[in-house]
Formats: structure tokens, sequence, C-alpha cells
């Protein structure tokens, strides 16, 4: 595995693969964990080159409070994405996406108005914006994002279809722990105690019953707990356990794509 930090050592080390090659890439902001290495497996199935980009996104942050307590850890990462058979990670560092005088933003209006983006204000231009830099810097064929993020995903395919992009996503089914909590990078920042709290979130979820989700809650700081017709459809919730902010979603029925 290659580890680039330019955009221009990632055209460079691209380059080779533009014709014919179908290059599948996976953005991450890192802390990895079995969410991400199911991202990582699924492109490594499909693609002949795999590209992951490690970038913890300022813009797609509200509070510089979480920003700053992102966990970070590029040598386990590193040592992960290489076991995951990668064969480029590109980890640049923040000017390297938003140089001096960067000002240009996407914003997908409505659905990246609502839910999450109702809770983390400017969330989806952030992360809409990051986004379509890397698949223009990429220029894969595939990009995979998990379910676990269902509201991230049809935003990014909203502004794929808007923007005529020439890629398609895929989706991976969400990974959860024995205990039924769904991986996070945030996790890690639970204690003992918060992590069982927070698996009232997927016992609610798993009801796959806004009512009998809002009463298995009660108690907890909830920011939203709602039937949200995607595609396809979820039950989505998200809570904060502390100063952690969790967010979960069940589907409801399998819709043909
Ligand atoms: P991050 O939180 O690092 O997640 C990277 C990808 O892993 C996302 O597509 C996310 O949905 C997926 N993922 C996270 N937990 C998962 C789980 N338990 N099961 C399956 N997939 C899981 O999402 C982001 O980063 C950022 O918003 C990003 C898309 C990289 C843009 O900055």
């Amino acid at each position: 595995m290659r580890i680039v930090r330019t955009r221009s050592e990632l055209r460079a080390a691209l380059g080779p693969y533009r014709s014919g090659a179908t290059v599948g890439l996976v953005p991450t902001m890192g802390a990895y964990h079995a969410g991400h290495l199911a991202l990582f497996h699924a492109a490594r199935a499909e693609c002949d080159v795999v590209v992951a980009s490690l970038f913890v996104n300022p813009a797609q942050f509200a509070e510089s409070a979480d920003l700053s307590g992102y966990p970070r850890d590029e040598e386990r990462d590193v040592r992960l994405a290489e076991g995951a058979g990668l064969d480029l990670l590109f980890v640049p560092p923040e000017e390297e996406i938003y140089p001096a005088g960067f000002e240009t933003w996407v914003d997908v209006t409505e659905l990246g108005a609502q839910l999450e983006g109702e809770h983390r204000p400017g969330h989806f231009r952030g992360v809409a914006t990051v986004c379509l830099k890397l698949f223009n810097l990429v220029q894969p064929r595939l990009a995979y994002f998990g379910q676990k993020d269902a509201q991230q995903v049809a935003v990014l395919r909203r502004m794929i279809r808007d923007l005529d992009l020439e890629l398609s996503l895929r989706v991976v089914p969400t990974v959860r722990d024995a205990d039924g909590l769904a991986l996070s990078s945030r996790n890690a920042l639970l204690s003992p105690a918060e992590r069982e709290r927070a698996l009232a979130l997927p016992r609610a979820l798993a009801t796959r019953d806004p009512d009998a989700a809002r009463a298995a809650l009660d108690g907890l700081d909830v920011d939203y707990v709602e039937v949200v017709e995607l595609d396809p459809p979820v039950l989505a919730a998200a809570v904060r356990v502390g100063s952690t902010r969790l967010i979960d979603n069940v589907v409801l029925k399998e819709e043909p794509r």
C-alpha cells in the first residue's frame, strides 16, 4: 500500500489506472473499526484499484470540541488499511483540501437540511464538498459508504444525480458489536457506564416502530427518532450520551434500487 499526502502525488499514482481499470474509493475519517474494514473488503472484492482517503474533515463539524476530540491514530489506521489490501491511502493535510482562499461549497439544500442537517448545521455541506473533491481527484467508478450514515448516502446520491457525476455508490450494511451497538469511531469516547446507556439506541431501533422506539429512548437526550423515507426507508435516531452524539438506523423494507 502506498501512502500519498498531496493531490499531485495522488494523481500521479493513479495515472497508470486511468484507462480501463475499475477504481474504487472509500472516503473515511480514520479511527478504523470493523465497519470501515467491511467497506475496504467490499471495495477490494470488486475493484482493480482500491483507494481510501483518511481526512478528518473540519468543514463537516459544527462544534470545534467535536472536531478536536475526534479520535485519531494514523499509525494504527495505516496498519489496518494495509491489512485490508488497499492499494493507496490518501492522507492529506488540511491545506491540501482547503487551500487559502477556498470558497466554493456544495449544498444539497433540502435533503441536507433535515434530521442530521438540522441538528448539525453545515454538516452535509462539508460532507458533500469534501466528497465531490475526492470524487474529482480519484475519479472512481465506484465509491463505498456505510448504511450506518443513511442520510449521508441519500445526500451524496442526490449530489451525484444533480451534478451528473459518473460514479456509482455502493452501500454496505451496518456492522454492529455483539451487544448491538453500531460500530462508530465515536464509541471510543464512551465510558463503560455511557456505553451501557447507549445500548438503548439499537434496542429502540430494533422495535422497528417509531412510537415503541421513542418510548424505549425515554430518559435519554434524543435529537430525533423518525421514520425517514429514504431508499430504502429507515427508522433513524440520534441521541446524546454524555458528550458523545450517536446516530443509528435500521432498514424498514428493502426496495430495489
Ligand atoms: P467515517 O465516519 O470515518 O465513516 C467512513 C465510512 O464508514 C462512511 O461511509 C460510514 O457510513 C461507514 N461506517 C461507519 N460506521 C460503520 C458501521 N458500523 N458499519 C458500516 N459502515 C460504517 O462518514 C464519514 O467518515 C465522513 O462523513 C466522510 C464520508 C469520510 C466524509 O468526510
